[in-house]
């Protein structure tokens, strides 16, 4: 759905998503990263279940939380990708202390 722009640059990280390998580029948000490597979604609503991916890109809607390094509740569209960085896409509410 979404590509990038022939002339974006920038070094290589590699992230993991759930455990699997994704390549990001520097300068790019963790949910910039997402949606380019092809994830539909980052997290699911607490109360239903219903699948959200980022919507705004810019600290709104909340729509792109994720665990990142550990941290839950991060909007990824406000975190740069950093080389290893590790991602988890949050199911429902997340545990409290996490
Ligand atoms: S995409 Fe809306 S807060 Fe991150």
């Amino acid at each position: 759905m979404f590509q990038r722009l022939p002339e974006s640059g920038g070094a290589t990280f590699v992230i993991t998503v759930d455990g699997r390998a994704v390549t990001a580029r520097e300068g790019d948000s963790v949910a910039v990263a997402l949606l380019a490597a092809g994830f539909e979604r980052c997290r699911t609503t607490p109360v239903s279940g219903a699948p959200r991916a980022p919507y705004c890109m810019m600290g709104v809607c909340f729509d792109c939380l994720a665990k990142v390094d550990g941290e839950a509740s991060v909007q990824t569209c406000l975190r740069q990708v950093t080389d290893g960085m590790r991602v988890e896409r949050q199911q429902g509410k997340r545990s409290v202390g996490a």
